[in-house]
Parts: C-alpha cells; sequence; structure tokens
C-alpha cells in the first residue's frame, strides 16, 4: 500500500507487490545524486540547554528539507490528489523511515512524530504556516522575509520560532497559495490578494518591492464569529451600549464603524448585523469575503482585481451599483476606501437606510474628514458644503473602534451626527471609553460611560418601540 503514491522508479521497475515489501536500498545512482548523510553531531564540551535545542531544531530542519527533496522526488504528486490523509501519513512515513535508515540518521520518537507532520505539512498544506493556521489562538500571521514571522495572540504581536529555510522555500508557499486562487505572483506582478481555502484573508508582496525578503499577511478566519455577547463579555462595550446599538440597528439608522487596522472593525459590523430583522433583504459587498450574516436573506458579493492581462476587474463600486438594482432593504459594505463611497452615501440618503460599512479613521470627526477626502479623491467635483451636509444627512451614527496598548479591543466612542451648524457637520457623543490608568503589568484601566446627553434619536426609537431608560444615557458617577 505505500507504493500507491510513489513514484515508480524508471531505472529498476518494481511490481507492486514487491513496492510493499521492506525498505529497498538505494541505487548506485540516488546514491550519488543525493548528498552524503548528515554527519553526526559532535556536542560542544559545556553546551547550554539552549545551544541544545537550537542545535536540535537546526538539525531537525537540515534532515526535514533533505527528506522533503527525497519525498518529492519519489511521491507520485499527481496521485495524491486523491489520496487520503491517513494513506499519505503511511507513505511519507515509509519514505521517511527508509531514508532516515539510508542516511544512518536515529530520531527519537517525539521528533519523528514531529518531522513527518511537517513534511505532511510541506507536501499537502502550507508548510511552516500550517500549524499557525490551526493555532486557534493566532489572529493575525505577520511573515518578514524567511526567517521572521510574527503573530497576534490578544491583540499583542508576538516573534515565534517557527521560520521558512529560505526565501526559495517561501516563495514555494506563496505561489502555492495564489496558483490554488488562479492568481500569479512574481517580479513583474510583485503583490496579490487572496483567500485562502479555508476563509482567512491572505496578502502577499514580493521581492524587489518587498527589499528583505517576501511580505506576507494573513488574517485568520474565525468559524465562529464573535456575537455581542462575547464581545460585551470581552469588554468590548457594556450591555447598556449593546442596548443603544440595537435599537440603532433595528430603527434603521445609517451607521459607520470607524477604527484602525485590526481594531475589531469588521467583527463589530458582523456583530451589529445581528440586530437586523430576519426579514429584511441584506446585500454584501466586500473585497475578501469575511462577513458571517446570521440572516436568512442575504446576497454576499466579492469584489475582484483585474487579471494578469488587466481585465475583469469588477471594483466595490461596481458592486454597489448593481446591488442597488437588486431590491436591497439594507446594504453593507465590508470597508468603505474609495470611489464607492459616493454610491454608498447616496445609497444611505436613498430608500436603504439602515446601511452599514466601515472606515479607516482615528476618531468619528477624522472619519468624517475621511469621507470627505474619499469623495475628494473620487473626483467629484463638489463645494464642501454640499458634501458635509451629504454626510451628514446619510450617517446616523459613527462607532469608533480601538486597540489599545495592552491589546485589548474596545468601542471607544459612540457618536452620533445631528445634522449641519453652518458649513460644520454637528456631532454628538453618547457613549466613550474613559482612560483613568495603567495597572504595573501594563493592562489598562478605564471604564464606559454615557457622556449624558439625550440621544438625538430617541423620538425615532420610541416611535419604533424601543423605549430606551433615561438612565440608559446617565454618566457613571464618580
Ligand atoms: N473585542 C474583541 N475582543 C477580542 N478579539 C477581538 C475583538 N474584536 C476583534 N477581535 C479579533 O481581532 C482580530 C481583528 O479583528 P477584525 O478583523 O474585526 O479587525 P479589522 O479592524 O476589521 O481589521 P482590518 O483593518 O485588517 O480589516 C480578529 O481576529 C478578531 O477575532
Ligand atoms: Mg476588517
Amino acid at each position: 500500500m505505500f507504493s500507491r503514491y510513489k513514484k515508480p522508479s524508471s531505472a529498476t521497475p518494481v511490481q507492486p507487490s514487491a513496492a510493499t515489501a521492506a525498505p529497498k536500498a538505494a541505487t548506485p545512482q540516488q546514491a550519488k545524486a543525493r548528498p552524503a548523510p548528515a554527519p553526526k553531531k559532535a556536542a560542544p564540551a559545556r553546551a547550554t540547554p539552549e545551544d541544545k535545542e537550537r542545535k536540535r531544531r537546526q538539525r531537525l530542519g537540515e534532515i526535514k528539507v533533505e527528506l522533503h527533496k527525497r519525498l518529492l522526488e519519489d511521491l507520485n504528486l499527481a496521485a495524491l490528489e486523491h489520496a487520503s490523509e491517513s494513506d499519505l501519513k503511511q507513505e511519507i512515513q515509509a519514505i521517511c523511515g527508509e531514508a532516515l535508515e539510508e542516511m544512518s540518521i536515529v530520531l527519537n520518537k517525539d521528533e519523528r512524530v514531529t518531522l513527518h507532520q511537517d513534511l505532511f505539512d510541506e507536501v499537502m498544506g502550507l508548510g511552516p504556516l500550517e500549524t499557525l493556521l490551526k493555532d486557534e489562538t493566532v489572529n493575525d500571521i505577520l511573515v518578514n522575509g524567511p526567517q521572521q514571522i510574527f503573530v497576534e495572540r490578544a491583540g499583542k504581536l508576538q516573534l515565534t520560532d517557527i521560520t521558512f529555510k529560505d526565501e526559495k522555500h517561501l516563495l514555494r508557499i506563496i505561489d502555492k497559495i495564489v496558483s490554488a486562487v488562479g492568481r500569479r505572483v512574481d517580479e513583474s506582478n510583485p503583490y496579490v490578494d487572496a483567500r485562502l481555502q479555508d476563509g482567512s484573508r491572505f496578502n502577499a508582496m514580493v521581492p524587489p518591492i518587498a527589499v528583505d525578503g517576501s511580505l506576507v499577511s494573513i488574517r485568520k478566519f474565525k468559524k465562529e464569529k464573535l456575537g455581542i455577547d462575547d464581545l460585551v463579555k470581552f469588554g468590548a462595550f457594556t450591555e447598556e451600549m449593546a442596548a443603544y446599538l440595537q435599537a440603532a440597528v433595528a430603527c434603521r439608522l445609517n451607521v459607520i464603524v470607524s477604527g484602525g487596522t485590526g481594531s475589531g472593525k469588521t467583527t463589530t459590523l458582523n456583530a451589529l448585523s445581528s440586530f437586523i430583522n430576519d426579514a429584511e433583504r441584506i446585500l454584501t459587498i466586500e473585497d475578501t469575503a469575511e462577513l458571517q450574516l446570521q440572516q436568512t436573506h442575504v446576497g454576499r458579493m466579492e469584489s475582484r482585481p483585474a487579471n494578469v492581462e488587466g481585465k475583469g476587474a469588477v471594483s466595490q463600486r461596481d458592486c454597489l451599483r448593481n446591488a442597488l438594482r437588486m431590491r436591497p432593504d439594507r446594504i453593507i459594505v465590508g470597508e468603505t476606501r474609495g470611489e464607492e463611497v459616493i454610491d454608498m452615501l447616496q445609497a444611505m440618503n436613498t430608500g436603504h437606510d439602515g446601511s452599514m460599512t466601515t472606515i479607516h479613521a482615528n476618531s468619528a470627526r477624522d472619519g468624517v474628514s475621511r469621507l470627505e477626502n474619499m469623495i475628494a479623491m473620487a473626483g467629484i467635483e463638489m463645494p464642501l458644503k454640499a458634501v458635509r451636509s451629504q454626510i451628514a444627512s446619510a450617517v446616523n451614527l459613527i462607532v469608533q473602534a480601538s486597540r489599545l496598548q495592552d491589546g485589548s479591543r474596545r468601542m471607544v466612542s459612540i457618536t452620533e451626527l445631528t445634522g449641519m451648524e453652518g458649513e460644520v457637520i454637528s456631532m454628538q457623543e453618547v457613549f466613550r471609553y474613559e482612560r483613568l490608568g495603567v495597572e504595573p503589568d501594563g493592562k489598562i484601566i478605564g471604564r464606559f460611560t454615557a457622556t449624558g446627553v439625550r440621544s438625538h434619536y430617541s423620538e425615532r426609537f420610541r416611535q419604533w418601540g424601543y423605549d430606551l431608560p433615561p438612565s440608559l444615557f446617565e454618566p457613571v458617577a464618580g
């Protein structure tokens, strides 16, 4: 059975039955073609445990490279497509056992298990990235060249001890990922966005644009998206804020979630969408489909970049314009970052109220400026006052998400847009996060509080049957 995926040797054809027999000896040609057995380790007189561990890893790494090379030579890659995982694992074990014996290398059981898993990941998966992709505690994977892989756990970046062998190895894995989705990345086409099979968001940039080796970033897809209850439990916002947001979304206010990179914008947007009535028709538009709405009536769209010949691009704006013809009750744009802004605002103003999107900005005010800039960049020539009044009448609420220094993600402000005062958009903050200090371990001490202003939309909430108690808007004492 072991030989099912093994290439038949051209030099000495092997009978199927004979192939399942004990490891074969290397032919003279193979022995010549393959490098000499790895030299036995001569341990230094007084090696520290760290030294030993480093050496052990290095040795395992070298063995892995050699075995991987042999696997690629020996495995019939075409047949692998239909191989079951256990068959392939057995096959790898067999070929490894044979090769290790031939190289006179003895490994203990743990080392063998790790080696077999690593080789399986190399052949079938994404090599060193595979362990990190499987690790549930990892949110983001950031590769800065072959020797440096960072991960984000609980909001904090950590350097891992996982590495690629060299740039060629890293490039091979990148190529494997992008070719699986029909894309290409090389010198002439040095960056690419893709979605991994499991839904994770993937971006890579290769040399020469990436100066010190390929740069890869992966935002891992979470099957179980955080819901409102989880976010309240994690301290992202309070139950009172959740009650207010529920009323806002259910009453069809237009909401923008603003925040920095990785601050939790998409997660918040996804959680807020749970307040939408199940009877409504929702269309979502994203560059990389990340949202997972729970409603029944959802149409999902994903924009597409141009192909290698520069053709076939479908922008978020194209999707949005088309969506308007598809009778949506609400439109959700994953992130507004360009010319689609004008269509988004128009949709919000013309019967698709209750629409939502995210933008990249550091505060509600900053978010409004970003919208103004995007409109200007889209080449729309409109007086600033007209732009602002368009924004003021389209957007009702800006929810500001933030990742604080201690890694915690919090909704640091909820701000209502209440109209225009002269040339300026008037806003009022309804809830905010107040920082009170820092604990010795770096953890930020703070609290959420209402600001004491009455919601501009109180009457609307009441009319829609959401009687929010006045106490909800009272600031925390002290
Ligand atoms: N309140 C939270 N508590 C814990 N983890 C969170 C919280 N909000 C988001 N996360 C996690 O943080 C990561 C980043 O979140 P998300 O994708 O929502 O950020 P983003 O602001 O949309 O990022 P980007 O700018 O890259 O689009 C995700 O893995 C998500 O599960
Ligand atoms: Mg996002």
